[in-house]
């Protein structure tokens, strides 16, 4: 229907982008192919033509299509029409933009003309594979535009940028690169990987760090392609091929893959998946949050400010620092005074039931075994515990109420937490006591 609209307007209309380099590579491997995005672009009018046809083109399908919801972004370059949950569609994305192009002063109908703007509109683009295209309207609906050599790209199984300013123009890209290595099963092509190390060498990322408050874009794209990452399966890879290129730096110039990071991020994957794996916690965000805390106290809550963290998140960067060394002098001096294994559980329960959940892996991940160990247990076990009786009880037990329950349910917990109370009789003596 897209086609055969933009056709009747004289048009040509392209699929773009992602969904080409998904769909050969399916052809590729005989396999199916589920695709929720699809980007559209609109070519082949004349010069003084509807720099708005890709939106005009979105608003006939609309009409055609009522059940998608129409977006217009920008100037009136681009649309998007949306189905979200369509009982035949399921949800699907379709963007719809004219070609990024100047207009050629001559006839539309040339089709060297025609080709150039497609082909400018494919030349901005990252990587190769990204910068194809297959016409969808006659008399050439099928066919593969490749000017770049994506297709041999994809058989190499290779990622290669298409000029070499690209990473310098936008640094967002290098993340990219390595997000589609990884996902893909590609290497990136070794010209590709110089003009990475160049960009990353002439202090493309000073930018980004140092004036990141003028280019709040920017580190917004950063962001998102660092939540791509941490939150794929092949993050942990992409992270130390990031950072053998040196592209952490955009976190922060200091933030290097060492040995005491990556344990700390074993660890952390192995309390997540033991501690939450209903995934109530954002994990993709707790793997940045610890990358963070591996930067030195000072530079924490300043960098998870410039990456535009949520509020919780910063705060707990600044003072990460300062709890840490907390929570490790209070139980070493517990330990000190009755020795490691009479520390009570209550005495830990006090301690820790101050902090919210991702400060309390924070700091165990970055402790000694025996701290970490204390913050499991009672992540896992003394937390959830609750005195036996509650202030309904105590009334009925007849204590007057008042202040004095929150001491003497207090107490009481703390004596079901060391063991010294198992059933209500005994909570009941423990009271009167
Ligand atoms: N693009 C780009 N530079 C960027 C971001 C995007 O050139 N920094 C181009 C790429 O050609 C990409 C297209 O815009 O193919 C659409 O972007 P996006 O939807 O993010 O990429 P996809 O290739 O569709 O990736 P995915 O499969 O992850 O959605």
């Amino acid at each position: 229907k897209a086609s055969q609209e933009a056709e009747k307007r004289g048009w040509h209309l392209y699929l773009v982008g992602g969904a080409v380099r998904d769909l050969l590579l399916a052809e590729e491997a005989s396999g199916t192919l589920l695709i929720k995005d699809i980007d559209l672009v609109v070519d082949g009018f004349h010069k003084t033509a509807e720099v708005g046809a890709g939106v005009e083109l979105a608003k006939a399908l609309q009409q055609l299509y009522p059940t998608a919801r129409l977006e217009i972004h920008g100037a009136f370059q681009t649309a998007a029409l949306l189905w979200h949950k369509d009982p035949e569609l399921d949800s699907l994305w379709v963007d719809i933009a004219t070609a990024r192009t100047e207009f050629y002063p001559y006839p539309a109908a040339n089709p060297e003309v025609e080709a150039s703007s497609i082909r400018q509109d494919l030349y901005r683009r990252d990587f190769t594979i990204n910068a194809m295209a297959l016409q969808l309207t006659p008399p050439r609906a099928g066919a593969l535009l490749d000017f770049f050599g994506g297709l041999l790209d994809l058989q190499a199984k290779q990622i290669r940028v298409l000029h070499a300013n690209s990473f310098i123009e936008d640094p967002t890209r290098i993340y990219r690169g390595v997000r589609f290595a990884m996902r893909l099963g590609f290497h990136l092509e070794p010209q590709t990987e110089e003009y990475i190390r160049y960009a990353i060498n002439s202090g493309v990322y000073d930018r980004t760090t140092r004036e990141n408050s003028k280019t709040p874009a920017l580190q917004t794209r950063l962001k998102t392609e660092l939540k791509h990452i941490l939150e794929a399966p092949y993050w942990k890879p992409a992270l130390q091929l990031l950072g053998d290129l040196g592209a952490l730096q955009c976190i922060h110039p200091t933030l290097k893959i060492d040995e005491e990071l990556l344990g700390q991020l074993r660890l952390l994957e192995r309390c997540l998946r033991r501690f939450d794996s209903q995934q109530t916690l954002i994990h993709w965000q707790m793997r940045l949050e610890a990358l963070i805390a591996h930067l030195a106290a000072e530079y924490r809550g300043h960098v998870a400010k410039n990456l535009q963290l949520p509020e919780d998140s910063i705060n707990r960067l600044y003072c990460i620092a300062q709890h840490q060394q907390k929570v490790n002098k209070n139980i070493s001096s517990l330990e000190a005074e009755g020795g490691v294994d009479e520390v009570r559980p209550s005495q830990i329960e006090q301690l820790l039931r101050q902090y919210d959940v991702p400060m309390l892996i924070l700091i165990a991940v970055q402790s000694s075994r025996g701290v970490r160990r204390k913050i499991w247990q009672y992540l896992t076990v003394w937390r959830n515990i609750q005195p036996i009786l509650n202030g309904n009880d105590l009334r009925k037990l007849g204590y007057k109420p008042g202040p004095q329950y929150r001491q003497m349910l207090n107490d009481l917990l703390a004596a079901t937490l060391d063991g010294v109370v198992c059933n209500r009789d005994e909570a009941e003596e423990f009271l009167a006591k």
